[in-house]
């Protein structure tokens, strides 16, 4: 991954203002269509809404209990403060939109999500190809508070919404033989000004094993801070996996693919030595030119900010752990 060690010269202010009462209002109303599964009105608010958020810097501010729409899965709400959301929506790695953090949030406008399908192909008996309105209707959508820690050492808070990727495996029945998923993102060189730099070979994979994308914390997600996911995150729909570096979270999916053998994955075929199939968060285990022990959170970065510890499985342990029982996380890193 190119990495700038320098930790590039980032600086973020604290964010300190609140989310207007009116914004506070609309996301909430998106929400409540969502988690209703009133997917034709969903629909008509996400193209406003999808403007909406790329121009718009609604602030979350705080923590803010959400009556009714807080996951009921244990691990999927953390207490700790909500990254702001500005910062969250202009600090991405977005390599189709370039290698900066800032790029991404600049240049993502020109993505068109709208129509966007999903195509699931391979071992299994459904093969299917989803409209966005399809897969936001295949089920209800939850707000789950993760946190996301990428592989460069910073991390993030953030009010997902989704619902688990396990509903649409479901929905497709694999057959036995398929072991692993492979998501296959958007390579639309028209649209995404850096898909043909030899940065990455396109389009940017990812994978998953099977009882990996089983998880019920694998969250197929289209939204954030209560409104549609802002281009540079990812939209219209992309993977949260909230125990595994943040590049294991495939943007702006087009396809699953279910397979026997472990796929090939975008950053594993660029460097196989620095970025393992599995990439799990572990503080033990470090990057081969940098230590994963500690981690800067977006947002107290400031100059005597301290680094926080980073937690085994991101802080899934609990949750997650016995999916690797008796596998060396040395070698499988
Ligand atoms: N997905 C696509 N299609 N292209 C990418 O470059 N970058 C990955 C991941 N998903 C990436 C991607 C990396 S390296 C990270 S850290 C996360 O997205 C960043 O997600 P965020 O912008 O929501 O923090």
């Amino acid at each position: 991954m190119l990495i700038k060690t320098s930790q590039d010269g980032f600086s973020h202010p604290f964010a300190s203002e609140i989310t207007s009462q009116r914004v506070y209002q609309e996301r909430r109303n998106l929400i409540k269509l969502m988690a209703g599964g009133v997917a034709g009105a969903a629909i008509a608010s996400w193209s406003s809404h999808s403007a909406l958020a790329q121009n718009a810097t609604p602030r979350p501010g705080r923590l803010t209990p959400l009556p009714g729409l807080k996951s009921k899965l244990a691990g999927a709400i953390t207490m700790e403060k909500l990254t702001d959301y500005k910062d969250a929506s202009s600090y991405n790695n977005f390599y189709e939109f370039g290698t900066d953090k800032s790029d991404p949030a600049q240049n993502a406008h020109s993505l068109q999500t709208i129509p966007w399908t999903v195509e699931i192909e391979g071992l299994i008996k459904k093969p299917a190809r989803y409209s966005l309105e399809d897969l936001l209707k295949l089920s209800v959508q939850e707000e789950r508070i993760y946190r996301l820690r990428c592989v460069e050492g910073w991390s993030m808070v953030i009010p997902w919404i989704g619902y688990s990727l396990s509903e649409l495996i479901r929905k497709v029945e694999p057959l036995g033989s398929a072991k692993y998923l492979e998501f296959v993102t958007l390579a639309d060189p028209k649209t995404m000004p850096f898909v043909g730099s030899r940065v990455l070979d396109w389009p940017y994979v990812e994978g998953l094993r099977m009882d990996e994308a089983m998880h019920p914390l694998t969250l197929l997600g289209f939204g954030m801070y209560g409104e549609v996911l802002p281009k540079q995150s990812g939209a219209p729909v992309r993977l949260v996996v909230p125990w595994k570096y943040g590049f294991k979270s495939s943007k702006s999916i087009v396809k699953i693919r279910f397979t026997e053998k472990q796929p090939g994955t975008a950053w594993n075929k660029a460097a196989a030595n620095e970025y393992g199939f599995f990439s799990n968060v572990n503080p033990d285990v470090d990057h081969p030119r940098w230590s994963q022990a500690t981690e800067r959170r977006i947002g107290e970065d400031g100059l005597f900010a301290k680094k926080r510890k980073t937690l085994m499985f991101n802080g899934y342990e609990a949750q997650v752990g016995q999916l690797y029982a008796g596998m060396d996380l040395k070698k499988n890193f």
